[in-house]
This record gives structure tokens, C-alpha cells and sequence, in this order.
């Protein structure tokens, strides 16, 4: 095949970015500088559903060179090949079956509730789901994922809760937060929290911060925004496995004014915290981020608390009787609050898996997570 042929190949290629329709979910799976990539670099065909709750707008997709349609119009699109790319879950009340090749993040193959409805869906449609959860390189290392983004909002919400208890009595919860455009605007806005606790009430002492799980990908993000936020170096501690693996250091938690929790529970494990560990007087820890948010899990290590919390109340108090107040933040979409970043961050890492779209039957990365899936139907 000459390049020119294979170029032909490739403008012909499709790939239809659907609207997401889930409540507060700004972000998208393309950003319009990753779309523009691959028109130009790939030679693409890119058409963007235009959506009221998009982070990017139908503007700027469509200078990037993106065909631009009203939303849900892939329901009605022909079956020419072209590939539907999306993040979050379709509507639950939709129930025909899917003809066309999906990539998104179909939250099915851990069988959790409706996974067979799922599943039956492109199973009737003949069609394939391309699960971004399970996109994997040859380690097994995910090619892409939001977890940066949410450990740095994580840490920065963790900020803003001891600055509001620092500056406000004990009945009052932190007030809810609205999405920020970017990392800047949200770093200005925590380091404006901890001016005025230095101002106000005269405490110049930044706070101590624990983060376990930090060499992951979401403590990776907290430390980037602690470190962004002004945090010196010397009031971050950082545990991983081998800190965890004795139950013992567990009575240094409370010591902490700020625990952010960001590990990847596989199996069980002690609690890092319990009602008991964390019910006395000189306690100084104040605000838990659970990151992880393994809210409803059997083995949730920090049992303390029960709701997964929203952005417009994001934290939930723990009942206990001693010490100062104590709140956990279990957002469980923590990188909505910087959906353009986050979703830059995310589409970066998928570009060149995209290109490869046309090869898929071969390209090892796709091949996997075709098989996965095939997996999973075989299961229903
Ligand atoms: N709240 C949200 O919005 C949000 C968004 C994305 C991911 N997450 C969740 O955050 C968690 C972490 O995701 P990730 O992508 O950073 O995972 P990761 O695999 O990149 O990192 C997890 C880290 O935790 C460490 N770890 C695992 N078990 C540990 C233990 N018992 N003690 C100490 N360290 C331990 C690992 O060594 C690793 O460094 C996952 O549960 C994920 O679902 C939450």
C-alpha cells in the first residue's frame, strides 16, 4: 500500500464525539486541540456533538477543524465505520440495541448493578465496547485516567476545609464549590484561603498534610497541588505500602491536620482510622480527603463515615464526641471541578491510541480490550 492510499485510508476514518448527559459532567473525552491532532496529524474525519454542559465550546471544537452536530446525534447516525467516543454511561432509559463501536467508560465489567443490560445492549447491536478503564499498555499500566486531576482537586478541597474551620466556628460546613476553568484560577483561590487564615487569625503554620498512596496517580496529583498551593515540602508526608504494612504507625494519623487517602484497595486491609483511633482530645486532624472513595466497600479502610459527598456540599461530619471537628470529603468525581484541565490531561494520553483506531484489529491495545470484552459477554 502506498502512503497516499494509506492517507485515503485514514480521512476516511470516523470518530464521533457524543455529548455526555450525565448531571454536572463537564468534561469530555477529546479536548479541541486533541481533535485538531487528529485531523491533521491523523487525517481524521472528527465529528463533536455540541452540549450545554460542555467544558469546551461548539466554537472552539469547530476551529480545530470538528464537524459540529446537535447532541445524541450518533443514535441516529449511519453505521459507516465511524467509532463513538464518550466518557461517562448512556442514559439508563435507553435500551436499543447499539450498532456502532464504542470507547468509553461503561463501568459494567466489574459487574456492578445493570451490567448485563449493558452488555446485552452491544451484544444485539453486534457492535463492541472499547471499555477506557481497561485500556491497558503491556505492563498492564492504564493508558489513561482522570486520577491526577483528582487527587490534585482533592488536596486543594482538603486546603480550603481546614482554612474554613480555621476561620469559622464549629456549626458551619465548608460551602459548596463550583467547577473552576483552570488549575491557575483554582491554585489562587486555595492560596487566598490560607492568606486569610494567616491574616485573620494570625496562624502562619501551614498545615500538615499525610497522603498515603502518594506515588500513585492520584497522589501524584496531590502532591503537585499541595506543592502549587504553597505546602513546603517539609509538612507533606508521604506513605505507601511499605508505611502501611505496619498497623502501628496508624496512631500517627490523628497527628495529621489534613489525611488525604489516595490508595488502590485490591484486598482487604486494617483501617487506617477508626471511630475509636480518632475520639480524643488532642487530635489535630481535622479533615479527611478520601480520594479512593471506597465509600460502600466491605474493606473501606477509613469506616468513619457512610455518603459519598458532592460538590455542592462536600464534606460529611464524623460523629465523633472529642477533639475538634472532624469532616471527611468522599467526592467520587473529584476532576469534574477542573474539567478542562482534566480532560486535557486525559485526551493527551489517548491521542496516540486514537490514531491507531483503524488498525484495532491488530493494535495490541485495542485487541486487548476487544478481548476483555468479548470476555464479558461470553459471561452473560
Ligand atoms: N474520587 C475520585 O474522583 C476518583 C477519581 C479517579 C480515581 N479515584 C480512585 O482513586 C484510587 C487510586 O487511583 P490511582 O489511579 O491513583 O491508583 P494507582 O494504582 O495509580 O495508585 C495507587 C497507589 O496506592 C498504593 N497503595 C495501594 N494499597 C496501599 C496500601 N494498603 N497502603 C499504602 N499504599 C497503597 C499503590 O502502591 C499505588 O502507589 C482508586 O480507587 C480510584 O478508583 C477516585
Amino acid at each position: 500500500m502506498t502512503i497516499s492510499s494509506n492517507i485515503n485510508q485514514r480521512q476516511r476514518f470516523i470518530i464521533h464525539l457524543r455529548a455526555e448527559n450525565k448531571p454536572l459532567e463537564h468534561r469530555r473525552a477529546l479536548t479541541p486541540s486533541v481533535v485538531g491532532e487528529l485531523i491533521t496529524q491523523a487525517g481524521f474525519t472528527v465529528y463533536v456533538e455540541d452540549s450545554p454542559l460542555s467544558c469546551f465550546t461548539a466554537a472552539e471544537y469547530r476551529e480545530a477543524g470538528a464537524v459540529i452536530l446537535p447532541e445524541n446525534a450518533w443514535k441516529e447516525s449511519p453505521n459507516d465505520g465511524r467509532i463513538i467516543v464518550g466518557l461517562k454511561e448512556m442514559p439508563e432509559e435507553d435500551t436499543f440495541p447499539l450498532i456502532h463501536e464504542h470507547v468509553q467508560f461503561a463501568h459494567c465489567f466489574k459487574k456492578q448493578e445493570g451490567w448485563e443490560r449493558v452488555l446485552s445492549r452491544f451484544i444485539e447491536g453486534e457492535s463492541t465496547l472499547y471499555d477506557l478503564e481497561f485500556l491497558e499498555d503491556e505492563q498492564g499500566v492504564r493508558i489513561s485516567s482522570f486520577g491526577f486531576y483528582a487527587g490534585y482537586v482533592g488536596a486543594c478541597l482538603g486546603v480550603k476545609d481546614w482554612c474554613f474551620k480555621k476561620m469559622n466556628d464549629e456549626s458551619k460546613d465548608m460551602p459548596g464549590v463550583k467547577a473552576f476553568f483552570d488549575e491557575c484560577e483554582l491554585n489562587n483561590d486555595v492560596v487566598m484561603d490560607l492568606e486569610s487564615v494567616s491574616t485573620v487569625k494570625n496562624i502562619t503554620e501551614p498545615p500538615r498534610v499525610l497522603i498515603i498512596g502518594s506515588n500513585g496517580r492520584c497522589g501524584k496529583g496531590a502532591k503537585e497541588a499541595l506543592s502549587n498551593v504553597g505546602i513546603p515540602k517539609s509538612h507533606i508526608t508521604e506513605w505507601g505500602r511499605t508505611e502501611t504494612s505496619d498497623p502501628k504507625n496508624f496512631k500517627q494519623i490523628p497527628q495529621f491536620d489534613i489525611f488525604i487517602n489516595c490508595i488502590y484497595l485490591k484486598d482487604p486491609i486494617e483501617p487506617f482510622v477508626t471511630m475509636e483511633s480518632l475520639n480524643y482530645e488532642q487530635r489535630k486532624l481535622t479533615t479527611i480527603v478520601d480520594v479512593s472513595a471506597d465509600t460502600t466497600n466491605p474493606h473501606n479502610p477509613i469506616p468513619v463515615y457512610n455518603i459519598a459527598t458532592v460538590f455542592d456540599k462536600p464534606t460529611v461530619k464524623v460523629e465523633v464526641s472529642k477533639g475538634p471537628k472532624l469532616s471527611v470529603i468522599s467526592i467520587d468525581h473529584l476532576p469534574s471541578l477542573l474539567p478542562r484541565d482534566a480532560s486535557d490531561f486525559f485526551a493527551t494520553h489517548l491521542f496516540k491510541h486514537l490514531t491507531n483506531l483503524p488498525n484495532r484489529k491488530e493494535d495490541p491495545v485495542w485487541k486487548r480490550a476487544e478481548d476483555l470484552f468479548k470476555h464479558h459477554c461470553d459471561q452473560l
